[in-house]
C-alpha cells in the first residue's frame, strides 16, 4: 500500500459521518491509495497547512451546529488571524451529511467549504449535500458525488504502477486478527471494568465510572403512552463534578437475549476468550476492549448489533458469503440499483443487524471472526441532560412499531429501563449493585455567573431536565428570578416535578407557566381542545413579561427538548414578541434574536 496521500477527517455526532469516512478509507485501500481516516478531535489541526489532499466529512446537528467532536476544530478554522493563504497547498472536498427537514440543512458543510476556499484551499468538487430525508435513502446524493471524487483523486495521485485495484467482490483484509485462546475461561476474565472508586481523575470515555444505580422510577402516569424514567446514580468517590447544563454520557450494553441470538447465528461460544492484533501498523486497537476479551463481552458491550446496518455492511457480507442465493441478494443490496430495495428492507422498518444476520443464516454462520469489527460498528455512548444537583436523568424509553412484528427499541433507554436497582447486577458474579458506565461533559447550556440576571427557560417534555438542575442550583444561591415554560400533555400524567415547582413558586423562587397540549377545556368537559396549547403559545401570551425581562433586565433565554419543530416554533414566537412588544419590524426582530444568540443570551440544547 502507498504512503498515506489522502486524509479523511470527520465531524460526527451519531456515527454516520464516521461510517462514511471509513467507507472512503476502504475505497482508497481498494484503489491502493494510502489513506488516513481520523476524527476531527484527534487530528492536530495546525498540521493542516502541510496536507495536500483532504476530504472533510461533516454532519450538521439539530440547530445548524457542528458535532461535538469538531467544536475545537471549528473554533480554530474560524480564527480571524488565519492568513488567506494558509491552505494554499491543499486540494479539498467537503461531504456534508444533513437532514433537509431541519431549517439549517447541511449548514456546517456549506460553511466549512466557504471557509476553506477563503483560506486558499482548492475545491475538487462542489460541496456534497447528503440528506437523511432523501426518498432513496441517505446515500442517494453521496454515491454520485463519490464517483466524481475518485475520478479527481486518481487524477491527482495515481495508484502505484503494477498494483491492480482490489475488485469489489474480494474482501479487503480485516483490520484486526482475532485469535481464540484455547484455555478454560476463568471467573472474572471477561474483562469487566472496575469501578475505580478512589480515582482522582475525572472519568472519561476511556475510563468510565461504573456508577451504582440508586433508583429507576417511572414518572409518567399509567395511561400515558410513553414510559419516562427518573434514574439516579451514586457517584460518590468518583471525582465527577458538574454544573447545571452539563450532560452525562452513558455507555449502554446489548440485552442478554440479543447477545445470545447473535452468538447462535454466528456459531460463537460466548465464553470463549480471544486477543486482538492490528494488521496494519497505524490501526488502533479499540481502547474499550480488554485483552484478553470474551466473546460475550465483545458482543454485549462493544458491537452495535441492534443498529440498522448500513450499505457497507452488505458489501462486506456479500464478499464473505459462501451461499450463492444469499450472496446474490447481498450483492443486490450493496449495488447502486439495489438502494431502493435495501431502504425498504432495512431502513424503513428499522431492521437490525442481528435480524439481518438471522435472515442470511448461511452467511452469518460463515463470518470469519476476524471481520467482526470491520462489519459491525461500535456502540456509541448516549448523552442525557443532568436533571439535578445529584446525578439524576430523565429518560424517555424509546419504543415504536414498524411493519416488523417486534417493536423497535432504543438501545440505551431500553437497557436503562430494564435495570432494577433492587435486584442487583445480573452480570456481576459476586452480586453487588447494578452499575452503569458513565462520565460527564459540559453541555451546550451555561447559566449566567452574575447573580441578578434573570433566566427564562423553555423545556417541554424531557426538555425540562436541565432546567431542574439549573433551578435547584440557582435557588441554592438565592437567585430567585427564574421563569419556566413547561409543556406536557396532561397535568396528571406527565407533569414532571409538579409539587416541587409549586413549592418553589410559593417561596417566590419561580414563575411557572405550564402548557397542556391535550387537556380538556374545563367548560366543555366532553370536548377536546380544538387547538393544542404548546409552550410557544404560552410564550406569546406572556409576551410582555418576556420582552421586559429580555430587553430591560438583560435576561438569558434557554431552550431544551425535541429538535424537530419546537425550536423553530419557539424562535418564531420570540420574533413575533419582539415585533409586538418591542415595536420592531420583522427584520429588526430577527436581528434581535440573532444578536441574543451571538452573545450567548439565547442558548439551546436539543435532541432527536
Ligand atoms: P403533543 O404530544 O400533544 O403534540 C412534551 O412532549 C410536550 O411537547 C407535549 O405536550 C407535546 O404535545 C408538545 N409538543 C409537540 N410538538 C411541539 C412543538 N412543535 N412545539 C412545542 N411543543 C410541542
Amino acid at each position: 500500500m502507498a504512503a498515506a496521500q489522502l486524509l479523511v477527517l470527520f465531524g460526527s455526532q451519531t456515527g454516520t459521518a464516521q461510517d462514511v469516512s471509513e467507507r472512503l478509507g476502504r475505497e482508497a485501500r481498494r484503489r491502493r491509495l494510502g489513506c488516513r481516516v481520523q476524527g476531527l478531535d484527534s487530528y492536530p489541526v495546525a498540521n493542516l497547512i502541510h496536507e495536500p489532499l483532504v476530504i472533510f466529512v461533516c454532519a450538521t446537528t439539530g440547530q445548524g451546529d457542528p458535532p461535538d467532536n469538531m467544536k475545537n476544530f471549528w473554533r480554530f478554522i474560524f480564527r480571524k488571524n488565519l492568513p488567506s493563504t494558509a491552505l494554499c497547498q491543499m486540494d479539498f472536498a467537503v461531504l456534508g451529511l444533513g437532514d433537509s427537514s431541519y431549517a439549517k440543512f447541511n449548514f456546517v458543510a456549506k460553511k466549512l467549504h466557504r471557509r476553506l476556499l477563503q483560506l486558499g484551499g482548492s475545491a475538487l468538487l462542489p460541496v456534497c449535500l447528503g440528506d437523511d430525508q432523501h426518498e432513496l435513502g441517505p446515500d442517494a446524493a453521496v454515491d454520485p458525488w463519490l464517483r466524481d471524487l475518485w475520478g479527481k483523486v486518481l487524477g491527482l495521485c495515481p495508484p502505484p504502477p503494477g498494483l491492480a485495484a482490489i475488485p469489489p467482490g474480494v474482501p479487503l483484509p480485516s483490520k484486526f486478527s482475532l485469535r481464540f485462546l484455547h484455555e478454560v475461561p476463568s471467573a472474572g476474565s471477561e474483562g469487566q471494568q472496575v469501578a475505580h472508586p478512589d480515582s482522582r481523575e475525572p472519568p472519561s470515555e476511556l475510563q468510565p465510572f461504573l456508577a451504582p444505580m440508586i433508583s429507576n422510577q417511572r414518572v409518567t402516569g399509567p395511561s400515558h403512552f410513553q414510559d419516562v424514567r427518573l434514574i439516579e446514580f451514586d457517584i460518590s468517590g468518583s471525582a465527577i463534578s458538574f454544573a447545571a447544563g452539563d450532560v452525562v454520557l452513558i455507555q449502554p450494553s446489548n440485552s442478554a437475549a440479543h447477545v445470545q441470538q447473535f452468538c447462535q447465528a454466528l456459531g460463537l461460544d460466548p465464553d470463549q476468550l480471544f486477543t486482538l492484533q492490528p494488521r496494519e501498523p497505524d490501526a488502533l486497537l479499540p481502547t474499550r476492549l480488554p485483552q484478553p476479551c470474551s466473546v460475550r463481552h465483545l458482543v454485549s458491550q462493544y458491537l452495535d448489533i441492534t443498529s440498522v446496518p448500513r450499505r457497507s455492511f452488505f458489501e462486506l457480507l456479500a464478499c464473505l458469503s459462501p451461499h450463492e442465493l444469499e450472496q446474490e441478494k447481498l450483492l443486490e443490496f450493496s449495488s447502486a440499483q439495489g438502494q431502493e430495495e435495501l431502504f425498504e428492507y432495512c431502513n424503513r422498518p428499522r431492521r437490525t443487524i442481528v435480524e439481518v444476520l438471522c435472515d442470511f443464516p448461511h452467511t452469518a454462520a460463515a463470518i470469519p471472526p476476524d471481520y467482526l469489527l470491520d462489519l459491525i460498528p461500535a456502540i456509541r455512548p448516549r448523552a442525557f441532560s443532568i436533571a439535578s444537583s445529584m446525578l439524576q436523568i430523565l429518560v424517555a424509553v424509546v419504543q415504536f412499531q414498524t411493519r416488523l412484528k417486534e417493536p423497535r427499541r432504543g438501545l440505551c433507554s431500553s437497557w436503562l429501563a430494564s435495570l432494577d436497582p433492587g435486584q442487583g447486577d445480573p452480570c456481576s458474579r459476586g452480586g453487588g449493585p447494578v452499575r452503569v458506565p458513565l462520565w460527564v461533559r459540559p453541555g451546550s447550556l451555561a447559566f449566567p455567573e452574575m447573580p441578578d440576571v434573570p433566566v427564562i427557560m423553555v423545556g417541554p417534555g424531557t426538555g425540562v431536565a436541565p432546567f431542574r438542575a439549573a433551578i435547584q442550583e440557582r435557588v441554592a444561591q438565592d437567585r430567585t428570578r427564574n421563569v419556566l415554560f413547561f409543556g406536557c400533555r396532561w397535568r396528571d400524567q406527565d407533569f414532571y416535578w409538579e409539587a416541587e415547582w409549586q413549592e418553589l413558586e410559593k417561596r417566590g423562587c419561580l414563575t411557572l407557566v405550564p402548557a397542556f397540549s391535550r387537556e380538556q377545556v374545563p367548560t366543555l368537559p366532553s370536548a377536546l381542545q380544538e387547538q393544542k396549547v404548546y409552550v410557544q403559545h404560552r410564550l406569546r401570551e406572556r409576551g410582555q413579561l418576556v420582552w421586559e425581562l429580555l430587553d430591560r433586565q438583560g435576561a438569558h433565554f434557554y431552550l431544551a427538548g425535541n429538535a424537530k419543530s419546537m425550536p423553530a416554533d419557539v424562535s418564531e414566537a420570540l420574533v413575533s414578541i419582539f415585533q409586538e412588544e418591542g415595536g420592531l419590524c420583522s427584520s429588526d426582530a430577527a436581528a434581535y434574536l440573532a444578536r441574543l444568540q451571538r452573545t450567548r443570551r439565547f442558548q439551546t440544547e436539543t435532541w432527536a
